[in-house]
């Protein structure tokens, strides 16, 4: 089979990896890719919104597959594209049909979904600007830190978590009356705030049957001790400690079968994956958010646990026969480890030399944001590159993943040195 991947980060570095593991596989493309994903097939350069673009190249590459790994194209409708398409609609995408990516697109349809479905979640309201009131009123009836989300995609930076009152309401006002996030802030949701420990599961599903991922967590603030700005994340772990198979079975009952009856029940094709970010209270799962595909950089940690053929598993996704595929796990513990530019997640530099790619040793280097200029490997993102270790505990993979981080060296390189540390726990 022909796949191609959309994408350009570590998420689809990690995919490309693995997909060229299977037998399975013919020709691999990447759009756009980086450097990394360049070892593994060829990189196209077109945007994973023209879908213009990629019908052209599909057709003309005789394409069997298109995975998607960022959330944008999915939420812009690139399934309805295809299946809309005489020439495409038997090309399967992984990835759900535009009305499933609102669970990631829209706060306020997630919301909405959740509580139709009776799964777990914040309590909430939703305000517009003709609301702004109602809005501030409501707020006085929380307790702090308040909880306000842009209802649209805003580049993971639509979550605002104030302390007091007083900052709530003029975050509020600024979102609502300001549009501090443009037309994603045209809505707010307002929750209450869970208390809890956050991870986060992963399901592929063909719409009716499903595999249960590995879980992971991620760390998504720029500082150790979980501090200072949020980033796309920082590293990751899997699997999650405390998530044993007792809570993961809570997350399945209570969580993941109402998902998927919820979204069939609804007529909503959803074929790819589902994130769920979860907190953990007192060992009972409430849902935080839901995403459409996978995360990055739990990607690199989740998708090197997975033993079975990933593109047989895709191939189940595509042709509805999910159920009939083998799905094993790797025991050991990945963690991942990312090595961003310097100033990162705010302003910073691209284009600097990448060194030291080849003494990585006893891990595994997923490109995240790199691209090769002549006969180098350059800087081409805030976050650079994620080094994935495999270990018979937590300590000893990210002994490897910490090791290895000292291998490679560009101009103001840095990582969280902590990743991990408040699992350790969990080990005593
Ligand atoms: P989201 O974009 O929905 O994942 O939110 C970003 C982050 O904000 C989450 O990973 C949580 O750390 C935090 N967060 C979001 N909603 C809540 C909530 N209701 N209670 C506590 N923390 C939250
Ligand atoms: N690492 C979080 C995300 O991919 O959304």
């Amino acid at each position: 089979m022909n796949i191609l991947i959309l994408g350009s980060g570590g998420r689809e570095h990690a995919f490309a990896w693995k997909l060229s593991q299977s037998k399975k596989l013919g020709k691999l493309f990447i759009a756009p890719g980086n450097a990394g994903t360049a070892n593994f097939g060829t990189n196209v350069a077109i945007s994973v919104t023209d879908f213009d673009g990629i019908k052209k190249f599909v057709l003309e590459n005789a394409v069997n597959m298109v995975i998607v790994g960022p959330e944008d194209p999915l939420v812009k409708g690139i399934y309805d594209f295809f299946i809309a398409d005489v020439q495409l609609k038997n090309i399967p995408v992984i990835g759900p049909q535009k009305a499933g990516a609102q669970l990631e697109g829209s706060k306020d349809f997630s919301k909405k979904f959740m509580i139709r479905h009776n799964i777990p979640t914040a309590r909430y309201e939703t305000f517009t600007k003709d609301t702004l009131a109602d809005g501030l009123k409501f707020l006085e009836t929380l307790e702090a830190p308040y909880v306000l989300k842009a209802d649209g995609l805003a580049a993971g930076k639509g979550v605002i978590i104030p302390n007091t009152l007083e900052e709530a309401k003029i975050e509020l006002t600024e979102m609502l009356a300001n549009a501090k996030f443009g037309v994603a802030s045209a809505k707010v949701v307002i929750e209450e705030f869970l208390k809890g420990i956050e991870l986060s599961v992963f399901v592929l599903t063909d719409g009716n049957s499903y595999k249960i991922l590995p879980s992971a967590k991620d760390y998504k603030r720029i500082g150790e001790g979980d501090t200072g700005l949020n980033t796309g994340g920082m590293g990751a772990i899997s699997p999650v400690p405390f998530a044993d198979d007792a809570f993961i079975k809570k997350v399945e009952e209570r969580v993941i079968i109402p998902t998927i009856n919820g979204l069939k029940k609804e007529g909503i094709v959803y074929k790819g994956f589902i994130f769920i970010g979860l907190m953990n209270n007192n060992g009972n799962p409430q849902v935080i958010e839901y995403n459409v595909r996978m995360g990055d950089p739990e990607t690199e940690v989740v998708i090197p646990r997975i033993k079975s053929d990933l593109l047989d598993l895709f191939e189940g996704v595509g042709n509805g026969n999910l159920h009939e595929k083998t799905f094993e796990v790797d025991n050991r513990f990945a963690t991942t480890v990312m090595l961003v530019a310097g100033g990162y997640p705010e302003e910073y530099e691209k284009g600097n030399i990448i060194t030291g790619l080849e003494l990585v040793d006893g891990s595994l280097a997923f490109h995240a944001g790199t691209k090769q200029d002549g006969k180098d490997i350059v800087t081409n993102g805030g976050r650079v590159i994620a080094i994935t270790s495999f270990g018979t505990t937590m300590k000893e993979a990210l002994k490897k993943s910490f090791t290895n981080a000292e291998h490679i060296q560009y101009k103001n390189k840095y990582y969280r040195k902590d990743i991990g540390k408040d699992l350790e726990v969990y080990f005593r």
